[in-house]
């Protein structure tokens, strides 16, 4: 880029799990014409890789290790569809969406080395004519220069009936007072880690979705840039 070249756009979508990120991030990017980047694919896909080597998740030097040489491709189908996420060789674009992976995910994403090691690979989604990236820390770290910034929000209960729906759509066998209490671990985990914690930026503007349908969450943050 030169110097007078406007930086690429991104629009950065941050939020608890269960908040309608994915959703919401894929019809945005759709409707923009925008690349999108599933950040949380990408922390899943390394807390996979980790298990199936038989890694220590607290092994801090070992996941960091297996972050650095895990390889990860998306994989857009040409004929649309499930963009599918294959790690080391392997299609584990089912795998990564269980909770255990989401779990495992979690875990690693609190080593700092871990997420200093992804930051070059999350970067390199930003591509014209822009970005929509779905995560926790788009805004805060990833893309703090981020001219868009959205913060999207429910409650714990409506978070876990939907991630309930989704997963049971897939055929997982779920319960929902399981799925509500590890919603609640998992966001107490990555709103108190020391490195990029779940929070707004403080230039973001929050959209709590309880209740509200899915037009009206795009609508609304369609809203951020089109107004800008
Ligand atoms: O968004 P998703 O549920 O797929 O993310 C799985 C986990 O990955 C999150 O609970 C979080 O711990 C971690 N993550 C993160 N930073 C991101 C995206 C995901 O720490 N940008």
């Amino acid at each position: 880029m030169s110097k007078s070249d406007k930086p690429v756009p991104v629009l950065a979508i941050d939020g608890p799990s269960g908040s309608g990120k994915g959703t919401i991030s894929r019809v945005v990017a759709e409707t923009l014409g925008w690349h999108l980047l599933d950040s949380g694919a990408i922390y899943r896909a390394v807390g996979y890789a980790a298990g199936m080597a038989g890694i220590d998740l607290s092994d801090a030097a070992a996941v960091t290790r297996c972050t650095e040489t895990t390889k990860i491709v998306f994989r857009a189908p040409k004929d649309g569809g499930e963009t599918h996420v294959i790690v080391n060789g392997h299609d584990a674009t089912d795998e990564i969406r269980t909770e255990t992976c989401g779990a495992a995910a979690s875990a690693i994403a609190v080593i700092p080395a871990v997420r200093a090691a992804l930051l070059d690979k999350q970067r390199s989604f930003r591509k014209a004519p822009g970005l929509v990236a779905d995560g926790r820390d788009m805004g805060t770290v990833v893309f703090a220069d981020a001219p868009y910034k959205v913060f999207l929000t429910a409650s714990a209960e409506e978070r876990a009936r939907r991630r309930y729906k989704q997963l049971k759509e897939k055929g997982l066998a779920v319960t929902l007072s399981t799925l509500l209490r590890e919603i609640e671990a998992r966001d107490e985990r990555d709103a108190t880690r020391k490195v990029a914690p779940l929070r707004p930026a403080t230039d973001a503007v929050i959209v709590d979705t309880t209740g509200m349908p899915v037009d009206e969450v795009v609508a609304r943050v369609l809203a951020v840039v089109q107004s800008a």
